[in-house]
């Protein structure tokens, strides 16, 4: 029986082209990349299932079918339904596309997700301040240490959002630390009233007008683990944070100081911390440090190389005695030997890259 403070539907916004990510949003949409040793999107939908929801609308657009081919054959626990735009609608867009897949009544509540944050929140929490308060819009708001970089959202002394403020420029605009954390509760209705047919944003378009309209924006602050994974950096941080169990998610395989994942072949004598994970397949080689780290299937670290808070995309080869920090490695790129590459550095799918001077122990 539905009970009112659970949620039995939800959209998961999983259309972007991710283009932070890239190059590794080159083959794969962001959601389907593999975080924790399964694709990110498994842990929202596994999240979502455990608080209760038992049928969720994948919103796509961008490479939709490579969500199509994993969903067909995953065994989730939950129905998965997929919509996809013929172009890309935004975010408001997709969640308008969506509104022909519910089956939700006009004032159910339905949860839509963003599909790269990674998030501690208490769904049924959330669930039931939308109810209890009867809103229109529930947000999950977070604090930021440091706000400049976001949008806020500032409430009043009900919890009632009273703004969406673009990002601060000076330091008396930051009059809250809280920000759109990228998860919401919609009366189901008022999907209704997204315009159809056409690309619109929640945050710039839908949620300002909602305010305007005098609808019940309310926000829900929570202060557990937040993360949105859109860069290099903070997906690594997102990965390793889940392996070492400092995130929440059910789909995890192991929670230790790495994973590895089955048929991954790592050196008796190499070094692999801080929750990295190396992928099937993958090859560790003899020496060689893995710290804070995600090495996709099939790729090869090889002897003595460093491979620091960077990302190594499938089949990708990093050379002997090479030193990455903060790099991004494309899928079947191949990095010569001795070759050092810091500080956000991307290198493109299948480049190859000459061998570089950098020495090591066993050189010579
Ligand atoms: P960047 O390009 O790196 O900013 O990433 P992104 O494409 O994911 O964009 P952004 O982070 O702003 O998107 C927020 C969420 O909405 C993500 O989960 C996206 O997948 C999703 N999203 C953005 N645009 C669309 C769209 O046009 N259609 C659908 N279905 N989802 C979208």
């Amino acid at each position: 029986m539905w009970h009112p403070s659970r949620v039995t539907e939800a959209v998961l916004l999983v259309g972007g082209q991710g283009t932070r990510l890239r190059p590794l949003t080159i083959n794969t949409p962001k959601p389907m990349l593999p975080v924790a040793g399964v694709p990110f999107t498994v842990h929202q939908i596994t999240r979502a299932r455990d608080a209760g929801v038992t049928r969720i609308v994948l919103a796509t657009s961008y490479k939709a079918e490579v969500f199509r081919a994993f969903i067909d054959d995953a065994d989730l626990g939950i129905e998965v339904v997929i919509a996809t735009e013929d172009e890309p609608l935004g975010t408001g867009g997709a969640i308008r596309h969506a509104l022909p897949f519910l089956e939700s009544g006009p004032d159910e509540p339905v949860l839509i997700f963003n599909g790269d944050v990674l998030s501690g929140v208490h769904l049924e929490g959330l669930v039931a301040h939308h109810r209890d308060t009867a809103s229109d819009v529930t947000l999950y708001l977070t604090p930021v240490e440091d706000p400049r970089a976001y949008g806020l959202v500032p409430t009043d002394h009900d919890g009632r959002v009273t703004a969406f403020l673009e990002k601060p420029k000076t330091a008396e605009e930051i009059v809250t630390n809280n920000i759109n954390a990228g998860c919401y509760v919609f009366r189901r209705g008022l999907i209704d009233t997204i315009p159809a047919g056409r690309p619109v944003s929640v945050e710039r378009e839908t949620f300002p007008g909602l305010l305007a309209a005098d609808a019940l924006v309310t926000g829900v602050v929570d202060k557990g683990y937040w993360l949105d994974l859109g860069t290099p950096l903070s997906f690594v941080q997102g990965s390793c944070d889940l392996v070492l169990g400092a995130a929440p998610s059910p789909a995890v395989p192991s929670i230790g100081d790495f994973l590895e994942l089955p048929g991954a072949q790592v050196s008796p004598d190499a070094q692999v911390h801080s929750g990295s994970v190396i992928g099937s397949g993958a090859v560790v080689g003899s020496g060689a440090i893995v710290n804070g780290a995600v090495v996709f299937d099939g790729a090869e670290i090889a002897e003595g190389a460093h491979v620091v808070n960077s990302i190594v995309g499938v089949g990708a080869v990093v050379g002997a005695g090479s030193v990455l920090r903060g790099a991004v490695i494309g899928d079947g790129a191949v990095i010569g030997r001795g070759n050092e590459l810091l500080d956000g550095v991307r290198v493109w799918p299948g480049a190859e890259l000459a061998d570089g001077s950098v020495r090591f122990s066993s050189d010579a």
